[in-house]
């Protein structure tokens, strides 16, 4: 069975690509390949993680297109070229929008540092989610993965993990225990679980197409003809 082949996609440090570089060196994602990295800006300590483990990477940054549309465009781009099946945020610091999230339904993933529905939307990103977490008071929070849709941390979710806050916590200090405990670890685990199943997809569609190379009804035609 073909592997799925994953970009990710990053604006900072890298510290979930890098859980999902290794779970990939340790075989945890058997039905994955992670085939790109692209960075919405360039000297981001992630590029430097891609290139160590020899992983192609691009740079498109935002602020050199004229609307957002163009800069999808070219983002699209460069997936397609690339052969991309599955797209990871990890880290990813924008909003796609509709329309490019149509061209990969149920195939982009997003981790996101709180427990979805709470302190997530607009606004909630990086530190800002801990320091929320941190001044509503809550005695728990944690991570998710989620499948990426129209509505921002909007979409099913795939895995989520709590985390303890503890007496004293900075927003510095749950950040880093809330990557540690919850994100580098469902994070891989939920790539594993979308790449096995898009590797499946692809692999039935293949069989589909047997049927038309050995002259018989092509399944898909059947298939149809039965809605
Ligand atoms: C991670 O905590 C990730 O969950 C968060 O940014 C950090 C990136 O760290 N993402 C979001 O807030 C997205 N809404 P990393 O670059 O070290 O992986």
């Amino acid at each position: 069975m073909e592997k799925t082949k994953i970009a990710v996609l990053v604006s900072g440090g890298g510290t979930n690509l890098q859980a999902l570089i290794d779970a990939e060196k340790a075989g945890n994602i058997p039905h994955g390949k992670i085939s790109l990295v692209v960075a919405s800006k360039p000297g981001v300590f992630a590029l430097e993680r891609a290139a160590k483990a020899g992983i192609p990477s691009v740079v498109i940054e935002r602020k050199t297109y004229a609307d957002k549309p163009s800069f999808e465009e070219a983002l699209l781009k460069v997936l397609k070229e690339n052969g991309i099946q599955m797209i990871v945020l990890a880290g990813f610091m924008l909003v796609l929008s509709a329309d490019f999230v149509k061209h990969y339904p149920d195939k982009i993933i997003n981790v996101h540092p709180a427990l979805i529905p709470s302190f997530c939307g607009d606004g909630f990103y990086g530190l800002h989610v801990h320091e929320a977490a941190l001044k509503y008071g809550v005695k728990v929070t944690g991570a998710t993965v989620h499948f990426v849709n129209e509505v921002t941390d909007g979409g099913k979710i795939i895995l989520q993990k709590a985390v303890d806050i503890l007496e004293g916590d900075t927003p510095e200090v749950l950040q880093k225990r809330v990557m540690e405990q919850a994100e580098w670890i469902i994070l891989p685990k939920a790539c594993e679980i979308v790449a096995e199943k898009l590797a499946k997809e692809v692999a039935l569609s293949e069989d589909f197409d047997d049927y038309d190379s050995n002259g018989k009804i092509p399944l898909k035609t059947l298939l149809h003809h039965d809605k």
